[in-house]
């Protein structure tokens, strides 16, 4: 799979696909990820990609001309399955939204930034706006970067037990269950005896039923689903 971001901010990316799991994957050839500056594909000679909106609006609105370029690049290389658009107006991004994604071939991930982009790349260039929640963010990167990574831990071989990307809090519709190490007595907190017990039988039906009483506590909308 390769995933290609492009944002105003590729500083602000560099550690994340540089770090943990996202970097081992990379490393290990399961993802190919590459950042690319919309500034280097601007025509402007002061490298600037935005400019005032028609109308009198207030704000800076990211130009067509950078974007179109660097897309077009892009595609001129390698088929997409999608070019994406982090917005706060998009499609609220959940569990079965990174499964989807984790088995397309090749994804763009367009950054937002300043009050927008202009709605025309939107309209011609977009296949799919995405929000990471209800709240506004100064810019697209934080939620590339969780939707990536959302994405990534879910490619074989990227995690190192094959169980657990599945065993996941929500993958199920349940939150997990709580996990303990070692010490069994910490200061007098002690793991529930039944993890000690060497019963697989019982731990299951345990991590069943904690799951399930963690998510009616605190996530009951997820039982609705
Ligand atoms: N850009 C700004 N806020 C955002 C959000 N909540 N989700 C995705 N992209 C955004």
């Amino acid at each position: 799979m390769r995933i290609d971001i492009i944002t105003v901010l590729p500083e602000m990316l560099d550690n994340f696909i540089n770090l943990s799991i996202v970097a081992r994957a990379r490393k290990k050839g399961l993802v190919e990820i590459v950042v690319h500056d919309l500034r280097d594909y601007t025509e402007d000679k002061h490298r600037r990609v935005d400019d005032y909106p028609y109308g009198g609006f207030a704000g800076m609105v990211m130009q067509c001309q950078p974007i179109d370029a660097c897309i077009s690049a892009l595609t001129a290389e390698r088929h997409y399955d999608e070019i994406i658009f982090t917005s706060p107006d998009g499609q609220k991004f959940d569990q079965p939204m990174a499964n989807e994604l984790s088995l397309k071939g090749n994804i763009i991930i367009l950054c937002g930034h300043y009050k927008g982009v202009d709605y025309r790349i939107r309209e011609h260039l977009v296949t799919r706006e995405i929000s990471i929640g209800d709240y506004v963010l100064t810019g697209g990167e934080l939620a590339a970067a969780a939707i990536t990574d959302a994405i990534v831990r879910l490619l074989p071989g990227a995690i190192g037990d094959a169980e657990s990307a599945l065993s996941d809090s929500f993958q199920d519709h349940l939150l997990s269950a709580p996990v303990y190490t070692r010490p069994r007595d910490y200061k007098g907190w002690l793991v529930p005896d039944v993890l000690l017990s060497g019963n697989d039988r019982l731990i299951a039906e345990w991590e069943q039923q904690q799951a399930f009483e963690r998510t009616q506590r605190l996530r009951p909308d997820l039982l609705e689903k």
